[in-house]
């Protein structure tokens, strides 16, 4: 009777043992469960798939309760501190930290991909001027499949590998792109000399200087944002990944449409969401006030709260730390004090610690953003370029798992019964 749930049906006596493994029962072992012989079978219900475990996964673990973050099995912290995001993209995507001269050769496979079609210039070109970028970066990773006549080659390894590398690459320039399209600016080329995030830089800020240099605080500074923001296991995006990808179409559409998921104010647009918040609270003595509002049920305090973690998010305490570097360099961003100020209050509130709500990723990283010249509009896109990582290596650990196959949840019909169609004119 080990590592078996026993369920005993009323409706007909009968009982059922149903095996345990990993803390999971399976769905399809409840289609048993049925009084009589011609009917389904018992299904589950979870709206939000809040307890339901859709894959085995082997890239990232989470201890919501502890505050724990791995990333195939090494600790946020420690990768924050001593790896890059292109090092950490292949321990996701791969499995393991990459010997010396496969790292070189990683990076040097990268830096060579950052340059885009001209065709997905002119597609930039083509959106109007007051576009929002995430508009831009989404859409235009959807037409980057179009440029290579193997984006449908799906089944083979090698394919798999160019396009991880293609879309990590080009990620961050089409991301640079749309912003510079929208203060009409002349777009810039990717610099082999400079590290990734120095690239990004580049190709975002360059103005009439022969070779731009990165602040290395800055630079360092959105290392580490990128390398916290790689991947999240089964989050909303990431599952719309998944679920695309299960249709077996080219991963340049999934990833679209992960990127439009992580565009929700809910997911990665609530970095976005936090600035607009704090400048709308606009000063520290209107924030018990708007805390008052929120426990009365008027909005959210946006960048609190997470499906997952029911304690401090760890990414947001090295987030913290990395503001402060920053903003030795940059200045304090002026709404640092009202969040620092939110954050007190409703770490001391009994609203939010009977709900468990901390800080998330997302409360500090725009504050960090703005005051490194980013505008609010690029807050969700620069969510979305280190989470291509993540996205990748999630889409190719479904592909190979052999138990995978197109996603399809199944409902419980509410709706109205059987009726008869009735013309415009006898209708009441
Ligand atoms: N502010 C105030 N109350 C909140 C907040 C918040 N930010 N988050 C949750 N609550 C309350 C809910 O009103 C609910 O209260 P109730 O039990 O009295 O009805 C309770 O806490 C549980 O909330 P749920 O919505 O059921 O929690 P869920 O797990 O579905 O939501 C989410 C998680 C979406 C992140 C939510 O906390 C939220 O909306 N936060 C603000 C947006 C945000 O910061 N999103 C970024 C998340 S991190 C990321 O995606 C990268």
């Amino acid at each position: 009777m080990a590592d078996t749930l026993t369920i005993t049906d009323n409706r007909t006596g009968k009982q059922y043992q149903i095996p345990i493994q990993d803390g999971t029962i399976r769905a399809m072992d409840l289609r048993q469960i049925k009084v009589e012989p011609d009917e389904f079978g018992m299904m589950t219900y979870d709206p939000a798939f809040t307890n339901t475990a859709a894959c085995r996964s082997r890239i990232t673990f989470i201890d919501g309760d502890k505050g724990v973050l791995l990333y195939r099995g090494y600790p946020i912290e420690q990768l924050a501190e001593h790896s890059t995001y292109l090092e950490t993209a292949y321990l996701v995507l791969f499995g393991e930290l990459p010997v010396k001269a496969k790292l070189d050769v990683w990076v040097k496979d990268v830096g060579n991909h950052m340059v885009v079609p001209e065709g997905i210039k002119k597609t930039i070109e083509g959106f109007r001027h007051d576009a929002h970028p995430m508009g831009m970066f989404l859409s235009t990773v959807g037409a980057l499949g179009t440029f290579y006549s193997d984006a449908k080659s799906i089944a083979d390894p090698e394919a798999r590998r160019q396009h991880a590398i293609r879309l990590i690459a080009k990620a961050p320039t089409i991301a640079a792109y749309s912003l510079r399209h929208t203060t009409n600016s002349p777009l810039v080329t990717p610099d082999s000399a400079l590290s990734f995030t120095g690239n990004f830089l580049n190709m975002l800020f360059k103005l009439t200087e022969l070779q731009y240099k990165p602040n290395p605080v800055l630079e360092r500074a959105l290392e580490v944002l990128f390398i916290l923001h790689v991947d999240h296991e089964q989050n909303c995006s990431t599952h719309a990944m998944r679920g695309i990808g299960s249709s077996h179409v080219d991963p340049y559409s999934a990833l679209a449409g992960a990127a439009a998921a992580l565009y929700g104010p809910l997911h990665g647009g609530a970095n976005e969401a936090v600035l607009r918040m704090l400048k709308e609270i606009g000063s520290l003595q209107n924030v018990p006030d708007f805390i008052k509002r929120v426990k009365g049920g008027e909005g959210r305090l946006m960048g609190f709260g997470h499906r997952v973690y029911k304690s401090y998010d760890p990414r947001a305490k090295i987030i913290k730390r990395v503001a402060d570097e920053v903003f030795e360099v940059t200045g304090k961003n002026p709404l640092l004090d009202i969040a620092l100020e939110l954050e007190r209050i409703a770490l001391e509130d009994d609203y939010f610690i009977k709900r468990k709500l901390y800080p998330n990723v997302d409360f500090y990283s725009g504050l960090i953003y703005q005051a490194m010249g980013f505008p609010v509009e690029m807050f969700p896109v620069l969510f979305a370029i280190p989470r291509t990582a993540g996205w990748l290596a999630q889409w190719e650990e479904m592909l190979s798992d052999p138990e995978q196959k197109i996603a399809r949840p199944r409902q419980v019909y509410v709706g109205s019964d059987r009726r008869d169609y009735v013309g415009v004119e006898s209708r009441s």
